[in-house]
């Protein structure tokens, strides 16, 4: 989650949570309320939730105290709020900040397209999308099942510098919507904006807060409000925080790094923040729809709620089961179009779970 605190004074702020092993009740109060950070994707794990009923601390949970977690249900009351869900054929426009090579963007583009792909192995992508098409709007039409990559557009010599802060991530969706050659198109109704930033730049609160984030553009700098995302490639800034468990932080001994998928420990560990940016997007586009938490200004929306949980038993520090290859050793937990990938789990309101297509039950 991630929100703007204070949008008149144009000012962000978000913290975040170290493992729950070491935090006291009384730390995680005095942080919630040190903490403004809708829509961003917390690293390592997910460690609290809000109790809708309650208030202040009494709303704080640590969801770390038990391996059996798989975001146990009772205590979270995600609800709808009324507002719009992308409902209709979902397009993904991604921007590509800064260098990036081929080979990246091949991952990258292969996972969107896998989303609403046919015929991937079990357990799939598609599979894993399943969940986030369990929600609907006040019609009761579903979220779409058809996610689409679409125009593109290369911001390849770092139009607004190489350090981002919120606001100029706006420009710079601006800059792609208006460019004079190919800009993306201006799509309201069923366009998501992806802002993948290199290994070279550095946004606003990345590594020390949040690994991505997503909210909607303001009509004042972009001229229209567009759901945007944000998702930057931590391997050279914080690898152990943003593409955990590809990379391990220093502060975890005994922790081992696992192999990833497709050899690139960097934007492998992007796809699973991408993946929770969309799910968020799709659900909660202008942050009025599906969220927990009686407050707006701090949403936990569907991937917060299972943030750090790949498999069957995961929560606390543990992911879960995941998958091995036993041939090169790679750790994925779901299949693609042509390759795998390791992406988190979302929430399901139906069973009030997080679930994903590997489970074991399943
Ligand atoms: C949530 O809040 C309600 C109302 O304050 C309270 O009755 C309930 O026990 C709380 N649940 C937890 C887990 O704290
Ligand atoms: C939405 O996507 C489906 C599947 O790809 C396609 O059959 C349908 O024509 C699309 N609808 C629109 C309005 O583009
Ligand atoms: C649409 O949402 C409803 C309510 O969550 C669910 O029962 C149904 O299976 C969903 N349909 C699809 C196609 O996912």
């Amino acid at each position: 989650m991630q929100m703007p605190r204070g949008l008149n004074g144009r000012l962000f702020y978000s913290v975040l949570l170290p493992p729950a092993a070491e935090m006291s009740l009384l730390l995680l109060s005095m942080l919630l309320f040190a903490v403004v950070a809708p829509s961003a994707a917390w690293r390592p794990w997910p460690l609290m939730t809000l109790n809708s009923s309650g208030s202040g601390s009494d709303q704080l949970l640590l969801f770390g105290g038990s391996k059996k977690y798989e975001g146990s249900s009772e205590f979270v009351h995600l609800k709808y709020h009324m507002g719009p869900v992308l409902t209709n054929n979902i397009t993904v426009h991604p921007i590509w900040y800064g260098s990036w090579y081929p080979p990246q963007k091949r991952i990258i583009r292969e996972f969107i397209s896998s989303i609403s792909a046919v015929g991937s192995k079990h357990p799939s992508v598609a599979g894993w999308w399943r969940t986030v098409q369990l929600y609907t709007d006040q019609t009761g039409a579903n979220i779409s099942r058809t996610v689409r990559l679409g125009m593109e557009k290369n911001d390849r010599f770092y139009s607004h510098g190489k350090s981002l802060t919120r606001l100029s991530i706006q420009s710079v969706i601006k800059s792609a919507v208006t460019a004079r050659t190919k800009p993306l198109p201006i799509d309201h109704k069923n366009g998501l904006y992806l802002l993948l930033t290199s290994d070279d730049v550095y946004v606003q609160d990345f590594c020390d807060n949040v690994c991505g984030f997503h909210y909607f553009t303001f009509p004042s700098i972009v001229g229209c409000t567009l759901p945007y995302a944000w998702v930057g490639n931590s391997a050279k800034f914080c690898p152990g925080v943003c593409a955990y468990p590809f990379s391990v932080p220093s502060y975890m001994p005994g922790f081992k790094p696992v192999k990833s998928p497709n050899g690139d420990i960097g934007v492998d560990g992007m796809i699973s923040v991408i993946a929770h940016e969309i799910a968020e997007l799709a659900t909660n586009p202008l942050i009025n729809a599906w969220y927990a938490g009686p407050d707006p200004s701090f949403p936990v929306e569907i991937a917060d709620l299972c943030e750090g949980i790949y498999g069957t038993g995961g929560g606390g520090s543990y992911t879960g089961q995941m998958l091995e290859d036993k041939s090169d050793g790679a750790t994925y937990n779901m299949n693609g179009i042509r390759r795998r990938y390791l992406v988190q789990w979302v929430w399901n309101h139906i069973v009030s779970y997080c679930s994903g297509p590997n489970a074991l039950d399943q």
